[in-house]
């Protein structure tokens, strides 16, 4: 038995972990088994068999499927008011996840959403202090802004979502909680609406949102551009980021390409940047994973203030 402390995040990351951080990491179970040969072939059987399968891709057409889910967890959240009914239901499903490109059995089936929790704690403690305004688009039930909130008690925070679930969520969450600086609005990447503003010196962040929507971020990008917050936070699947040559991080960008995942987008930054019109300041893979992907990369970015 082994479990995922402090010097590990420390090493994944290349970084010194504050005294908080190293509290929040204290407050999961974080213990998990290595797996033999045989049950790594096992695995690897079960991806290939899901590549040569039909399977749902993203797209606006799942538009419906993702208003269905969030109205679950809002009808979860009205029959009791627990904190973890805004936690999406499809973490920890299957009992493996990724860790350092391997594959690794968790002792508690909610390793996965812990390790997303220390992910998401320590890009607040590095990244998005000092913000006042903080908007997570694509935010589904808005539990990493709940995780937020935590760090920043007087931070305004607002989640976006084309689903009005999403919205629905947010809004009985902070009523519950009388969060009167947590907000919700809509938002389709596919559409943006130009006369949605962002604060001054605000942070936009997006977590496995982006990931939805393909080749089509060109729009959001341009509406980012034109509403210049003072950084964007993109944890999303990032295949620029992975290395094709490592068997698990070879699986990985074959998933995203099978499910239409974010495909491209770094390489766009890259571009924008060399025009002189975003500087990236952060690219970094996170090495946290699900089973089938490691697909939390991290790019840190800020329009060129024209
Ligand atoms: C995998 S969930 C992630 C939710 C949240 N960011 C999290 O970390 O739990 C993907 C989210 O993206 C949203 N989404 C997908 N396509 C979208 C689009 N075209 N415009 C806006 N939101 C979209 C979904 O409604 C959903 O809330």
């Amino acid at each position: 038995m082994n479990t995922i402390d402090a010097s590990d995040f420390e090493r994944a990351w290349n970084c010194t972990l504050s005294p908080w951080m190293r509290g929040r990491i204290a407050q999961h179970d974080l213990r998990y088994t290595e797996i033999d040969q045989a049950e790594r072939d096992q695995l690897i059987l079960r991806v290939l068999d899901f590549l040569n399968d039909d399977v749902v891709q993203s797209g606006r057409h799942r538009a419906d499927d993702w208003e269905r889910g969030w109205a679950q967890n809002l009808t979860e959240l009205q029959e009791s008011s627990a904190a973890e009914a805004i936690i999406p239901k499809y973490f920890g499903k299957i009992p493996i996840v990724r860790w350092c490109q391997r594959w690794i059995a968790p002792v508690d089936r909610g390793l996965e959403y812990s390790m997303l929790s220390v992910l998401l704690d320590w890009v607040a403690d590095t990244y998005l202090q000092g913000y006042s305004s903080i908007y997570e688009f694509g935010c589904g039930t808005g539990h990493n802004l709940v995780r937020l909130r935590e760090r920043f008690p007087e931070a305004e925070l607002t989640g976006l979502d084309w689903a009005t679930s999403s919205q629905g969520v947010i809004q009985a969450y902070a009523a519950k909680t009388g969060d009167s600086r947590l907000h919700a609005a809509i938002f389709a990447y596919f559409d943006p609406d130009a006369d949605f503003d962002l604060a001054d010196s605000s942070a936009v962040f997006t977590m496995a949102s982006l990931e939805q929507i393909g080749t089509n971020y060109g729009a959001f990008v341009d509406y980012l551009l034109d509403k210049q917050p003072a950084l964007v936070i993109n944890v999303e699947p990032i295949g620029e980021l992975l290395d094709q040559t490592q068997l698990l991080d070879y699986l990985s960008v074959r998933y995203f390409e099978k499910r239409k995942y974010l495909q491209g987008y770094l390489d766009h930054l890259r571009g924008l940047q060399e025009q002189g019109r975003i500087e990236i300041l952060e690219e970094r893979r996170s090495f946290v994973g699900s089973f089938f992907i490691d697909g939390y990369s991290l790019v840190i970015w800020r329009p060129v203030v024209s």
